[in-house]
């Protein structure tokens, strides 16, 4: 039976209750901290010379699509009514709109040092204490619009600009590409300023805080936003009938690409599964 993701912004007071309680019995069990740490394990930039496979590279979708999936597996172990929602940014672009309402991820930071004190994951509640990450803090932290340096959430516009490319990435297949739907989703451009970031990392950006580094996946706002962000791979789908995930095939050992990429037929560390195999989902779930 596939299932329904649904939009934040529509759940129920009970299925706010449920998909909250799902993420902190995960929390509690221990598999949550798992997710973070395999998420800053992989979070190598192109400047490295490694094998890019979350990020800054093509299978940034197919990655992350893979994550959810393991997330939401483990959120159905608890309660199999849950789904991961997803948060329409061009909608909800209010910083008390879904999702940040007191029932489902709580607000903003306070001023003084960001620490989220609303809902069921500020820190004195006592159920979301942070172990893995980049900092030391222990507490949930979210910096929405980032008043000193402002930045706002991606338009509609924005998202449409990326969505009427017809081509799914070209080489260098990295975080410099200016053509291709994958780098206008992911976000990476080489302009300065707010600008520099886009759609994705925008969003990333907006929120701040915990969602600014490798350890994003702290904030559970994470699989919000990448839910939203897989929708858009299957509206793209949907729009360029035919159109598939390249490269196709690896770059040759002379390319400097070479090694340093998923092409679609290869495995797609840590997994033993291919883009390929994860480019069609409809056997398991839907967005509504
Ligand atoms: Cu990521
Ligand atoms: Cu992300």
């Amino acid at each position: 039976m596939t299932y329904v993701r649904k939009n934040a912004g529509t759940l129920t007071g009970a299925e706010r209750r449920r998909f909250v309680k799902a993420l902190l019995e995960v929390k509690r069990r221990g598999e949550y901290d798992e997710f973070v740490r395999m998420h800053i394990a992989y979070f190598s930039p192109d400047g490295e010379h490694k094998r890019r496979t979350a990020h800054m590279a093509p299978s940034f979708l197919p990655w992350h699509r893979r994550f959810l999936l393991d997330l939401e597996r483990a959120l159905r172990r608890v309660d199999s009514s849950v789904t991961v929602p997803y948060w329409d940014w061009t909608r909800d672009r209010t910083t008390t709109s879904a999702p940040w309402t007191a029932d489902l991820l709580g607000g903003n930071g306070r001023r003084s040092d960001h620490q989220v004190m609303t809902g069921p994951f500020a820190y004195q509640k006592g159920h979301w204490t942070i172990k893995e990450s980049v900092t030391d803090a222990a507490f949930l932290t979210r910096d929405f619009g980032r008043p000193r340096a402002p930045i706002d959430l991606p338009t509609k516009s924005d998202l449409e600009w990326a969505l009427k490319d017809p081509v799914y990435d070209v080489s260098p297949w990295d975080s410099t590409v200016t053509r291709g739907f994958r780098n206008k989703l992911e976000g990476w451009s080489t302009g300065r300023g707010s600008t520099s970031w886009r759609n994705h990392n925008r969003v990333h950006r907006w929120v701040g805080g915990a969602m600014l580094g490798a350890a994003s996946v702290n904030d559970p706002v994470f699989w919000l936003h990448h839910a939203f962000i897989d929708l858009q791979w299957q509206r793209w789908q949907r729009r360029h009938r035919g159109a598939r995930y390249l490269p196709a095939k690896p770059p040759r050992p002379a390319d400097a690409q070479h090694n340093r990429m998923v092409a679609r037929h290869e495995k797609l560390p840590p997994w033993d599964v291919t883009p390929d195999e994860l480019e069609d989902v409809s056997g398991i779930y839907r967005y509504a």
